[in-house]
């Protein structure tokens, strides 16, 4: 099994978290989302773990919210003593409403708002992670005007490429996000942020990229911040105490995939920038990572149940089930790789090789093809797995299909974390 929390029981049914999805799916109904919260927590604590061992307690990992922003994984973020990176006013009051302690908060994004910046402000955000010269300004007279001096980062663009799908690669110079170093503007954002009075700039931030496997991206992009942390040193007189390398570490999502030890990989990039640091006669800076897709993907499972079996000769097969792109786009948007089960059909063997279709009104609504299934039958209950990242936090109601609900698996029990959308939550904001 991908994840050692998926496995087969004496039915011969798919388990998720030690329990029946085929149960879970006839006790909630599908398209369903299922989160495993031990797993949730595990994940956390490898992270929290390794950073601190190897990198200090002033460390720390903050989740990405991007990845599945609800109020229970607040609840659980809170509870693991994580930091967090928010990105809209929306994450900031789904954090807040859950009691998050939004000191603990770092506030992203390319384009924030007037009035995203006021709201932040206003919500006790603890750290702006500023992208840009306007933002800069933008905080200075937010911060001005209440008198107090708000802690930011700057977003640097290192100019590295990942290896990996270039629409989520995201820390090359002309990327529309942070500023570079190597035109120069860096710097010049840097030297701007230390003449503000109400800005105290406490270190920088980039984010090369997401689903990454090696450690050397991130070694390399360690590389070139604490390079240029020492310039800002040598020609500014500042030392900067805080380095934020982002998130981006990749996920299992097929049986072919390296299984990723966390654990190891932080270890590896630790040394490196233990070693970096040293060379450069530079003190060891508080590190910050900003996971989302490996906190909560492999948490994650969404169940769905079978309907039109369409064979077509000297063609292919698909399998229809009653979700699709508007629960989880991600096949559609960037062909992403699932692993799809019949949780009702674990022992059988795979005869029937299928495109896994979506029911909107879109060729492209696929889950995944080429998927070697049992034969499938309406009313199968379809699992689809590693759904926890990036598809209910980018699910629509194309076609009018309301959201699926998720289920949070706990340790001694189970809750409703978000219910099911109704026809009337559909038309709610029409007038
Ligand atoms: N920090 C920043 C500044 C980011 O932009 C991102 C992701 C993360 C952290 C978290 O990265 P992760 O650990 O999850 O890889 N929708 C795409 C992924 C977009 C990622 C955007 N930024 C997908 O479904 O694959």
């Amino acid at each position: 099994m991908i994840c050692k929390n998926i496995g087969i029981n004496e039915k011969g049914h798919l388990t998720f978290a030690g329990r029946d999805t085929v149960e879970l799916a006839a006790k909630y109904g599908t398209p369903l989302y299922l989160l495993d919260e031990e797993r949730v927590r595990e994940n956390c604590r490898v992270y929290k773990n390794a950073l601190s061992r190897e990198l200090g307690e002033a460390s720390l990992p903050l989740y990405a919210g991007k990845a599945l922003c609800v109020k229970d994984v607040y609840r659980i973020m809170r509870e693991e003593k994580m930091g967090i990176d928010v990105v809209s006013c929306g994450e900031i009051f789904t954090a807040w409403s859950a009691g998050f302690p939004m000191e603990n908060a770092y506030f992203h994004g390319n384009n924030k708002t007037d009035e995203d910046v006021r709201f932040a402000f206003e919500k006790g955000v603890g750290c702006f992670v500023c992208d840009n010269e306007e933002e800069l300004c933008a905080i200075e007279r937010e911060a001005a005007e209440r008198n107090t001096v708000q802690k930011v980062l700057i977003r640097v663009a290192p100019g590295i490429d990942p290896h990996t799908h270039k629409a989520i690669s995201t820390g090359s110079i002309d990327s529309k996000f942070g500023t570079a170093i190597e035109t120069g503007q860096a710097m010049e954002l840097v030297s701007l942020a230390l003449s503000k009075k109400h800005v105290a700039l406490a270190g920088l931030h980039c984010h090369i990229g997401s689903q990454i496997f090696e450690t050397q991206p991130f070694c390399d992009a360690a590389d070139i911040m604490l390079r240029f942390m020492a310039e800002i040193k040598k020609e500014m007189g500042c030392t900067l105490t805080e380095l934020n390398l982002g998130g981006g570490i990749g996920v299992r999502y097929l049986e072919s995939h390296p299984e990723i030890d966390v654990d190891g990989y932080i270890t590896e990039v630790a040394a490196h920038i233990k070693s970096a640091a040293k060379a450069l006669s530079f003190p060891l800076p508080a590190i910050r990572l900003e996971p989302g897709r490996s906190i909560v993907a492999d948490a994650g499972m969404t169940l769905y149940s079978a309907g039109a079996v369409k064979r077509i000769p000297g063609f292919k097969n698909y399998l229809s089930v009653d979700g699709g792109m508007a629960d989880n786009p991600r096949y559609a948007l960037y062909q992403s790789p699932y692993t799809v089960e019949i949780a009702n059909k674990m022992n059988e063997e795979k005869t029937f090789v299928c495109t896994v279709a979506g029911r909107c009104c879109e060729s492209g609504d696929m889950i995944q093809e080429n998927v070697p299934l049992p034969e499938p039958e309406r009313g199968d209950t379809v699992a689809v797995c590693t759904t926890g990242a990036y598809n209910y936090a980018m699910a629509s109601n194309y076609n009018r299909l309301p959201r699926p609900p998720m289920i949070t698996l706990t340790a001694n029990g189970e809750h409703i974390a978000v219910k099911r959308e109704s026809l009337e939550d559909l038309i709610r904001n029409e007038l």
